[in-house]
């Protein structure tokens, strides 16, 4: 089993593929596989990670052309056709060199942010539109005498939404962010949703108007491939179709 990973640094004219024939083990996932890969092959190669366990959200790469995080994702499974995402297509994940799914697993960096180094990915612009949708918890009554009860149903619908981690991978699967690097991108606009959904806040539309702007909900295609890409079953499409249709109902 090989690995075939993308390598680039400042001062390279264009960037190269590094093959490396790996030990293979049970459950070896593609973060080993890149340890391996440093350990064995060329301890300059750069990628980031910090917890291993699909909590830090910082190890999303492009993995057989499929936004998904290094850590969470086994190399035999991938090589048996076992993990297929049936995504709209974009440029991002088009195949561009020659590459044997059967026998290789290609790891490249998240599309539609800088590359930095290797698979290392400049994340400013995704926390940029993250932080231009304000996402910090905003109630009128800021001392209560008790604490804000919640029913489990409000509960249940507001943890589709906070389950997310930031790791960018509907950021980099999501076909109109490619198209247009002024949309907010799925992540921040589920993010918004959760606010507005949240019972602890204002009730009305007033978060929602925030991203009423040409670069926020109305910029989304409903391609889906943010719910299909996301580790942790976030489903951005619904937020920003729920979030529309409550703004354009507001406004007849
Ligand atoms: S919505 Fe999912 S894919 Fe997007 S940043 Fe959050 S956890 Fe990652
Ligand atoms: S290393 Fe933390 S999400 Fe993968």
């Amino acid at each position: 089993m090989k690995l075939k990973v993308y390598r680039y640094q400042d001062g390279m004219e264009s960037p190269r593929y590094d093959s490396f024939e790996l030990e293979s083990r049970p459950g070896l996932t593609v973060l080993g596989a890149l340890f391996q890969f440093q350990e064995q092959f060329d301890d300059s190669l750069s990628f980031n990670y910090s917890c291993r366990g699909a909590v830090c959200g910082t190890c999303g790469m492009l993995i057989n052309k499929v936004p998904r995080l290094a850590c969470r994702t086994q190399l035999k499974p991938l090589l048996r056709g076992e993990l297929k995402v049936s995504l709209f297509s974009y440029p991002g994940i088009m195949e561009t060199i020659p590459w044997d799914p059967a026998k290789e697993v290609l790891v490249e960096p998240l599309p539609h942010l800088p590359v930095i180094k290797d698979l290392i990915v400049d994340m400013d612009k995704f926390f940029e539109y993250y932080r231009f949708v304000e996402p910090v918890f905003r109630t009128s009554d800021l001392n209560p005498e008790k604490e804000r009860l919640m029913n489990p149903e409000d509960v249940k619908q507001l943890e589709e939404y906070t389950n997310c981690i930031l790791c960018a991978v509907c950021f980099g699967g999501c076909p109109v962010v490619g198209q247009n690097p002024k949309y907010l991108g799925p992540a921040a606009l589920a993010k918004l949703y959760r606010f507005h959904l949240d019972p602890r806040e204002t009730t009305d539309t007033s978060r929602l108007e925030i991203a009423d702007i040409k670069n926020g909900w109305w910029a989304c295609d409903s391609y889906g491939n943010c719910r299909k890409v996301c580790p942790k079953g976030v489903p951005p499409i619904n937020a920003i179709e729920n979030a529309a249709n409550e703004l354009k109902s507001k406004k007849k």
